[in-house]
């Protein structure tokens, strides 16, 4: 068997542009523009139908995209398809594991399949059973595996070769949470021995978790892209939120924290809060930082602050803000808003 082409891992593993998937007319993919780079966890963020499946396809060979172009490790899928099929591998939401045979008996096959003798294929099995948590489930027939062993089972099979790219499509949808907890486990490993991640997710906390840049993707476009900061930033950062002990001193407590936030200060009904949106310039660590400096100088003019939150934007109003964005720049035509008055 020939070796398995190795392309140098520097540069991005992934770069698309355009790309695009129509069927039966309908855009499924609509022009998606990615860039991610070795050696790191892309997260595809986006609802159900949104085409992050189709996307994956696309990057994977394993559909032909109708425009645009992408390249995986410099290789084209499309011209280059079966170089870049030598680099990625593809987890799915469906699994390619006989039912009828055991853990151990799917990998060992599958090891086989990718050309490992016999004894190697064994032992690879063997440490990929212990790496999963699956040793004790190891002489089971997956018919009778949990939902997360099933899934665990189904990503240690498509990393038996070390893929320099593993596509994870939507790899805990409908686990429980202890389940998804230990295939975040895994996913980190993975990406410790060096294999580049694009991850698709519905959950956001799992993009937040685990994915060092990410993209959002509403109906087959790309709608943000960026660091988890930046687009927590794209939308506003966090807000401090304060009470004191005593509304008389609310007024100064207001100048101080507007001096060290650098932010407009807005006095809640409550007469002893105040909230103040904390500039986003820095990131999160910034305003921690200020917040922690206003607290400081607060305590040294001898205000009283009861109680102290800094909450950040979660990705979830993220996405809810950007797509709320959209809706209401599709709503501002005034045809559609006539239309949608009657
Ligand atoms: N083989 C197909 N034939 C027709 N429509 C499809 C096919 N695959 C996906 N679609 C449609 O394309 C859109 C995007 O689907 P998909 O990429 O699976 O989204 P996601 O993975 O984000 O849930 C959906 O509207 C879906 O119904
Ligand atoms: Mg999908």
């Amino acid at each position: 068997m020939a070796d398995r082409t190795r392309a140098p891992l520097s540069g991005p593993a992934i770069e698309a542009a355009g790309l695009v998937k129509t069927f039966g007319g309908d855009r499924a993919v609509d022009g998606v523009d990615l860039t991610v780079q070795a050696g790191t966890v892309y997260g595809v963020l986006g609802p159900n139908g949104a085409g992050k499946t189709t996307t994956v396809k696309m990057l994977a060979t394993l559909l032909r995209p109708d425009g645009g172009q992408a390249r995986i490790f410099g290789h084209d899928v499309v011209r280059e398809a079966d170089t870049v099929r030598g680099l990625v591998s593809l987890t799915g939401q469906y699994a390619s594991l006989d039912e009828d045979l055991t853990g151990q008996e799917n990998l060992v096959l599958l090891g086989r399949l990718t050309g490992l003798p016999k004894r190697a294929a064994k032992e690879r099995a063997g440490r990929m059973l212990e790496a999963f948590a699956l040793v004790d489930a190891a002489g089971r027939q997956v018919r009778n595996y949990s939902g997360g062993m099933r899934r665990r089972l189904d990503i240690a099979a498509s990393i038996l070769s070390t893929p320099a790219l593993l596509f994870l499509d939507e790899p805990t949808t409908g686990l429980d949470p202890r389940s998804r907890n230990q295939v975040w486990e895994v996913v980190r490993a993975i990406v410790e021995l060096g294999t580049t991640v694009l991850l698709t997710t519905q959950y956001l906390d799992e993009a937040d978790q685990l994915a060092s840049r990410i993209a959002v993707i509403d109906k087959g476009r790309v709608i943000a892209e960026g660091t988890k900061g930046e687009l927590k930033a794209s939308v506003g950062a966090g807000s401090v939120h304060l009470r004191l002990r005593d509304p008389g001193q609310r007024a100064e407590a207001e100048r101080v924290l507007a001096l060290h936030l650098a932010a407009e200060v807005q006095l809640d009904p409550d007469p002893v809060a105040l909230t103040a949106r904390v500039g986003d310039a820095d990131g999160d660590r910034g305003a921690a930082e200020r917040a922690s400096r206003a607290l400081a100088e607060l305590a040294r003019r001898g205000i009283t602050v009861d109680t102290f939150a800094l909450g950040q934007p979660s990705l979830d109003e993220v996405f809810l803000a950007l797509t709320d964005r959209r809706a209401d720049a599709a709503t501002a035509s005034p045809g559609t808003k006539e239309g949608a008055a009657a």
